[in-house]
């Protein structure tokens, strides 16, 4: 059974570490990458990491991963609250899709608290830093051990 899982990021997510830091922290999109290949091995997870500021980038990512992943960790960024497209790409994905906010989303604007992603979604992170990735992945890998052990 398939063990790789694909890390997606959406846009103005590779300016994370200069971008309002108060709000999205110090941490480079590259320290976030690779704490999450620390513990993508740990767990024996394999990943693949990308980051697109275009919607399609990001739907044909998930064309990709319909294909060969077990798993999806997705921080869609602005699009989370606009792109019917993004859903409806996840809505042909069957394995779990963990949703990520570094920052706590209902604790800001009103239009933040919106999630066309959550209605795929099979968990959400919000608020909990770039710490959400990692948490991501954990639940991942045991959703998928879980089905192995069936
Ligand atoms: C974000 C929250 C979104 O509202 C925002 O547009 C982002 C990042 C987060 O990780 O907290 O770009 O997804």
């Amino acid at each position: 059974m398939s063990r790789l899982v694909y890390v997606l990021n959406g846009p103005n997510l590779n300016l994370l570490g200069k971008r309002q830091p108060h709000i999205y922290g110090h941490e480079t999109l590259a320290d976030v990458e690779a704490n999450c290949r620390r513990v993508a091995s740990e767990l024996r997870l394999e990943i693949r990491c990308h980051q697109s500021n275009r919607e399609y980038g990001i739907i044909d990512c998930i064309h990709e991963a319909r294909e060969i992943a077990a798993g999806i960790v997705i921080n869609p960024a602005a699009f989370t609250h606009t792109s019917v497209a993004i859903l409806d790409a996840l809505n042909t994905f069957e394995p779990p899709v963990i949703e990520v906010h570094i920052s706590n989303v209902h604790k800001r604007e009103e239009f933040r608290h919106h999630s066309y992603v959550s209605l795929r979604a099979d968990g959400v992170i919000a608020g909990l830093g770039t710490q959400g990735y990692q948490l991501a992945l954990r639940r991942l890998a045991h959703l998928l051990d879980r089905a192995a052990a069936k």
